[in-house]
């Protein structure tokens, strides 16, 4: 800050702070003889001493922050799909301050360019900085630290995921590709259907390490299971665990064993008799076909508030090495 004309000076480097402390001490030499220092009355070399204190502290912090701001890098977190989903997973990681950048890639691009506007516009509402970039471009997701990927053919009632396979493979094969070239060394989280097999095309494409490239569906089907729980017994939702594992689809297997509250295992609550063997089964063959129930209420769109939501927090266990463990693909 110089303050004698009260505004942002660009710091480049130590010399240039030097510079500008040496023009600092000359014009306040000259100043005892002027009747006025720019912005600053002459109250004698008292006061001109505490100015020229307050602007060597002022440059030697700004010399720190510049130095400092070098060596603090940026996180960024690539979207790779920003339909309903992706979309909805990037609004959640600006609200979650996860990332100062945040990228919207869609074959889409100017659905992509308008959400990245629309919701660096609601950041600003609610205080966060962070950079939104809506592309069509892959390079743009260069040095991403995560991908999250929602890329797909839409999905019409009476569909299945499986049905997406043959289309989706081709555009995991275009992004396991992109990733391959300009992040490498990213945390990839697929939600792409039909899901496991997209994460093993990925991961073959990618060449990325498989622990780095998961896929979101576990903790989806886990806290669907876990809603059903809460609802049928009346209780929180945060006193229930519950587990679902297997692939994300019509095999996934909600495990009673593994699912409580608030530590009493399922089996005890049965025994007890304060909910049925049968009345889980229910539930649980609820919770496997959630999907398409509310496919069939939307008629053109699978959840992705619920997606959404699993996937940052995915994201944020890794991004803030949270030591999470979580059910994933
Ligand atoms: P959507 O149709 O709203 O969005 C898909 C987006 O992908 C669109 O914006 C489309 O333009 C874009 N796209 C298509 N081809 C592309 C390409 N080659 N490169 C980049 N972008 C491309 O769908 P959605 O509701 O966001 O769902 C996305 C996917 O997530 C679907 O496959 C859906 O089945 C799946 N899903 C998975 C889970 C899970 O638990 N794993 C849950 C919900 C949805
Ligand atoms: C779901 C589907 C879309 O579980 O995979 O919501």
């Amino acid at each position: 800050l110089n303050p004698f004309l009260g505004r942002m000076a660009p710091v480049s480097d130590n010399n240039a702070l030097a510079d500008r402390r040496r023009s600092i001490e000359k014009e306040l030499s000259n100043s005892r003889r002027s009747s006025k220092v720019l912005g600053v009355p002459n109250e004698g070399s008292r006061r001109n001493s505490a100015v020229r204190s307050r602007c060597g502290s002022i440059c030697e912090d700004i010399s720190y922050l510049g130095s400092e701001r070098r060596s603090i890098r940026r996180k960024k977190i690539a979207f790779v799909g920003c339909g309903q989903l992706g979309a909805s997973a990037a609004l959640l990681a600006s609200m979650g301050r996860l990332a100062e950048d945040l990228v919207l890639f869609d074959i889409a691009e100017g659905m992509a360019k308008g959400k990245a506007l629309d919701l660096g516009h609601l950041a600003a509402l609610q205080g966060v900085d962070c950079d939104f970039k809506g592309t069509s471009n892959f390079a743009d997701i260069v040095h991403a630290d995560v991908v999250i990927i929602t890329a797909s053919v839409p999905i019409k009632d009476g569909m299945t995921r499986e049905d997406m396979l043959l289309a989706n493979a081709n555009i995991m094969r275009s992004v396991g590709t992109a990733i391959k070239t300009y992040c490498p060394s990213a945390f990839v989280i697929c939600i792409t259907n039909p899901l496991d097999a997209m994460v093993r095309l990925l991961r073959e494409v990618s060449g990325l390490p498989a622990a780095r490239v998961v896929g979101m569906a576990g903790v989806l089907d886990s806290v669907r299971f876990k809603w059903l729980l809460a609802q049928r017994l009346n209780v929180s939702v945060r006193d229930v665990q519950a587990v679902v594992l297997g692939a994300h689809g019509d095999a996934m297997v909600p495990l009673t064993r593994y699912s409580n509250v608030c530590g009493v295992p399922l089996a005890d609550l049965i025994k007890s008799g304060l909910i049925s063997a049968e009345e889980v089964d229910a539930l649980m063959e609820r919770s496997v076909r959630f999907a398409y129930e509310i496919l069939s209420l939307m008629k053109t769109a699978t959840p992705f508030y619920a997606p959404a939501g699993a996937a940052i927090s995915m994201a944020e266990a890794f991004l803030r090495d949270e030591k999470r463990v979580l059910p994933c693909s």
